[in-house]
């Protein structure tokens, strides 16, 4: 079922995506070479505590940390660790944050260092993916409107969308109705209505499509090798302009 949020569940939506667009922020300022992973993971969780919420992802079915932290060919859900990170690697950074009771969810892809020109066009394609498809994040468009704008901007670059994982409702659940895939014909799926906030969360590979999922339960590589890229916002769908709930612009850092 596909909630609409009141004014109050806005209001509280806006405050937990101010913090998790905060967060983001600082693991994106903590992307350097000789920078652990496990660093980004415990600056994080100290930023989300230190705001009065709670870390979203630590113990989510399972999952040991309060960001994931993704290099290279690693797509989505890389668990925080020993990793030094190294010129050159490319590094996508997943966090969400609860408080008053909802969540906000948001990821970024960021250069370690200096990163080659092929990489930063990823990183560049990715980003505006999401933009693209939030040109439809509008009433009378379809849920399908946003992933075909997405996957044609995309696939005009040359890279290719992961299938297997997609945006989702948001909410005071971190997944809800509706599924939001990053592909897909146009006029499917359900109308976008005001007062329903979704993330919205381009996966982009730089070869193929195609998946691995790793023994350790969360890692998502991608199958050739060749790296990826993410980036994430929670939106607000209104009467008019969809609003960015993570908005690294408006960050609280
Ligand atoms: N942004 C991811 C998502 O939307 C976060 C999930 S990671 C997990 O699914 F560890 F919390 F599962
Ligand atoms: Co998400």
């Amino acid at each position: 079922m596909i909630t609409l949020k009141s004014a109050h569940e806005i209001e509280l939506m806006r405050r937990a995506g101010e913090i998790t667009a905060a967060a983001r922020a600082v693991a994106r300022d903590m992307v350097r070479p000789g920078v652990t992973t496990a660093q980004i993971d415990k600056a994080v969780y100290e930023f989300i505590r230190s705001q009065g919420a709670t870390p979203s992802f630590l113990h989510y079915n399972g999952y040991p940390a309060s960001v994931c932290v993704s290099v290279n060919d690693e797509i989505i859900h890389g668990i925080p660790g020993k990793r030094v990170l190294q010129e050159g690697d490319v590094v996508s950074v997943d966090v969400g944050a609860y408080i008053g009771g909802v969540h906000g969810d948001c990821a970024g892809t960021y250069p370690c260092g200096k990163v080659s020109d092929e990489n930063m066009d990823l990183i560049r394609v990715t980003q505006q993916s999401f933009f693209e498809g939030l040109k439809f994040a509008r009433e009378g468009y379809r849920i399908s409107d946003i992933g075909h704008a997405v996957q044609e901007y995309v696939e005009r670059h040359g890279y290719s969308i992961v299938r297997e994982y997609v945006g989702h409702g948001i909410g005071h659940n971190m997944h809800e109705a509706p599924e939001i895939p990053n592909y897909g014909k146009p006029g499917h799926g359900p109308r976008l209505l005001r007062g329903m906030t979704i993330a919205v969360e381009p996966m982009v590979n730089a070869g193929s499509a195609a998946i691995i999922n790793m023994s350790d339960g969360w890692t998502v590589k991608t199958t050739d090798g060749k790296n990826a890229a993410h980036y994430e916002n929670t939106i607000l769908i209104t009467d008019g302009e969809p609003q960015i709930l993570t908005n690294p612009e408006k960050s609280l850092v």
